[in-house]
């Protein structure tokens, strides 16, 4: 199995066409997941990139998984449990072609092994050059990986690189109540933080140092894994198609 193959560098490629014409929603998806009675389940999430993967900075892996994030409270967990069939539907404006990704979709939480059989053979190891500054998430990743061995990748390294790398405004909102929790009024918003800042990266374990609640926020930080086995893709003005069936 190749980690770089043409659909891959194909959606990297018009992501960033896209991202320089459009910021950030150019990465919004619509995200498809099944629920237990059989009904189409749909929600817009934000790619966060391939697995293991930095689009500015060498990290040393590469993978052709897509990684989303979620809160493990929100509801489509159950759903992917349950089943984990799932589909994304990605629209780039900016050059008018969507891209259909079905696949598979895997969970990565808290207490988790660091290995994830199924998802190891997507993963590779690539030389990466030394550099003098390393970012957060990196530094992070890189401590962790050689906690858990750093000979293999690790999930956990993964999902603790995808947290340095949320704004402290979203990490903030994993500590909060659920909209069920909430009860009437905005009374819940006094206790809660609104910013979760990290402060510094633990040189052993790679954990963020900062606020004690960056662990409470953590808990319920869950990566959503793509395993890509079909891409369909159509430019709207041409009305080219091609399928990819991996
Ligand atoms: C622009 C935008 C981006 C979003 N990004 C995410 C995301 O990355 N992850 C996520 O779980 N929810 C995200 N949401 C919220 C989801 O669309 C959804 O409301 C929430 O996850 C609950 O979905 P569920 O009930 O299907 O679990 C985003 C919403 C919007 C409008």
């Amino acid at each position: 199995m190749s980690i770089s193959p043409s659909w891959k560098k194909l959606i990297a490629t018009q992501l960033q066409i896209n991202f320089d014409k459009l910021g950030p929603p150019a990465a919004y998806v619509s995200l498809a997941t099944v629920r237990p009675d059989n009904t189409p389940a749909n929600r817009t999430v934000v790619f966060r990139g391939f697995a293991g993967e930095d689009h500015k900075e060498a990290t040393g892996w590469e993978s052709d998984l897509l990684v989303m994030t979620c809160d493990k409270r929100s509801p489509k967990m159950s759903q992917i449990t349950s089943n984990s069939a799932a589909e994304i539907c990605w629209y780039f404006h900016g050059t008018q072609e969507q891209f259909r990704i079905s696949g598979k979709l895997h969970i990565v939480a808290d207490g988790d092994p660091a290995s994830i059989k199924p998802l190891d053979e997507h993963v590779c190891r690539v030389s990466s050059p030394d550099s003098e500054k390393i970012s957060w998430p990196n530094l992070a990743f890189r401590n962790a990986l050689k906690q858990f061995g750093q000979d293999s990748f690790s999930w956990q390294a993964e999902r603790l690189r995808q947290w340095y790398r949320m704004s402290p405004e979203l990490r903030a909102t994993f500590t909060w109540p659920t909209s069920k929790e909430r009860g009437e009024g905005e009374d819940w918003k006094k206790d809660v933080p609104e910013t979760l800042n990290i402060e510094g990266v633990d040189e052993e374990t790679g954990w963020c140092k900062g606020d004690p609640k960056l662990e409470d926020g953590y808990k319920n930080f869950v990566l959503l894994i793509m395993e890509a086995t079909k891409i369909d893709h159509v430019l709207l003005q041409s009305g080219d198609h091609r399928v990819y069936r991996l």
